[in-house]
């Protein structure tokens, strides 16, 4: 399939992976309503095209964090990427390596930290979920410190996981599970031979090493099921900010009465994000719950957002609407599936390649000409 554009790797990418794992990364939450929102929302920001301004907008980077990055653009934690291709994390990991952009890895991931992190110039961002056992928590942090991660990206919007109903309709879960999983995997021989065979082994790469025996794609949900804690508070997380002294990252913060917790927690920065409406259906999307967060931190923090971003054009919107960076889930991983990390390549180049010709047209220089005053219309 020829890829014109950034979201052909959606299409492209159902027509690699076997049902189970494609409806999982497309799934939202009860009725998906928030995770369309997440896109539509951003379709009705009107920016403001002006002429003759005389700019090349060349340099694209950013400072966040004590590091300078090369795009205010970094990619989202996504569980189970090593069954999307071959060692999946790892790919992920030099494509944002290459790039000069941050990788948040996810808690569940396939690969571990030490084999994502080897052969690196930047130290990946290691996120975390909070869960009940605190013994693996101190044991999955004091791996990241060991292969040189400083930034912490702590999620806090899964007390427990969300309803997604494709994902026993697809096979993932419910009745016959196993055998419909391998049936559709039957229907995709490339996958089936490079990730389902070569790319094994299909452990959790963190959770496995901690429990001493292999977790497999089976067992992950059981045990976040098992481990998520609805009781947890606040004052529950302050052991974390003494045990990690790098920049301390909360993800999944949606409104602004959460903010003074967060700044008082000691975050960094914070992730304004609905989990890619894998949470809570009917929450606001994230670009419409942005500009309240950037007013409520008011400077005291980094924020950044995920959530409905597929382009170049999208990012540039966040960034007017004071987001500080912005994150991509979803759009790089059906890029993954699609070409590995040759495919997330070509996506960033598509990004920049955008982002140089909507910042031209509406008379940008740099990053920091990115503001609201760019924007012709937005009713939020
Ligand atoms: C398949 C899938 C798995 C995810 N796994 C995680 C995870 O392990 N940890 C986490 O913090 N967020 C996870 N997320 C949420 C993403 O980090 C991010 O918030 C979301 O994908 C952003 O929306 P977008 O996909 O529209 O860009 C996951 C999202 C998807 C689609």
């Amino acid at each position: 399939m020829i890829i014109s554009a950034p979201t052909d790797f959606r299409e492209a990418a159902q027509r690699c992976l076997p049902r189970f794992l494609y409806d999982y990364i497309d799934a939202g939450a009860f009725d998906e309503l928030t995770y369309a929102r997440n896109t539509q929302d951003f379709k009705e920001i009107e920016l403001r095209q002006r002429v003759l301004k005389g700019v090349e907008p060349d340099d694209l980077s950013i400072n966040m964090f004590g590091r300078d990055w090369a795009l205010p653009l970094a990619l989202s934690p996504v569980g189970l990427s090593g069954m999307y291709a071959k060692r999946g994390e790892a790919q992920v990991a030099r494509a944002a390596n290459k790039a000069g952009i941050p990788y948040a890895m996810s808690t569940v991931s396939i690969c571990s930290i030490e084999e994502v992190s080897q052969g690196l110039t930047q130290p990946i961002w290691f996120q975390l979920y909070v869960l009940r056992d605190r013994g693996f928590m101190k044991h999955v942090l004091d791996q990241a410190k060991a292969n040189g991660v400083t930034t912490l990206v702590f999620t806090v919007d899964l007390p427990v996981t969300g309803i997604r109903y494709k994902d026993k309709r697809s096979g993932l879960t419910g009745p016959w599970r196993k055998t419909r999983r391998f049936a559709q995997a039957l229907t995709r021989p490339h996958w089936a031979l490079n990730v389902g065979l070569m790319g094994r082994p299909h452990t959790l790469g963190n959770i496995s090493k901690y429990q001493g025996q292999p977790t497999g794609l089976l067992d992950y949900k059981e045990w976040l099921s098992e481990n998520f804690d609805p009781t947890i508070t606040w004052t529950d997380l302050e052991w974390i900010r003494d045990y990690w002294d790098g920049p301390l990252i909360l993800k999944g913060i949606l409104d602004p009465s959460d903010v003074p917790d967060a700044l008082t927690l000691g975050a960094d920065g914070i992730i304004v994000s609905n989990h890619g409406g894998r949470q809570l259906d009917g929450a606001v999307s994230s670009i419409r719950a942005l500009p309240a967060i950037v007013e409520a931190v008011d400077g005291r923090a980094k924020v950044l957002m995920d959530g409905g971003i597929r382009s170049g054009l999208d990012l540039v919107k966040a960034l007017c609407l004071g987001a500080d960076a912005a994150m991509i889930g979803r759009s790089y991983i059906y890029a993954l599936a699609t070409r590995g990390e040759a495919g997330i390549t070509e996506l960033i180049d598509m990004y920049i390649r955008e982002m140089r010709v909507v910042m031209t047209l509406i008379g940008a220089e740099t990053i920091s000409d990115l503001d609201r005053a760019k924007l012709a219309k937005v009713d939020f």
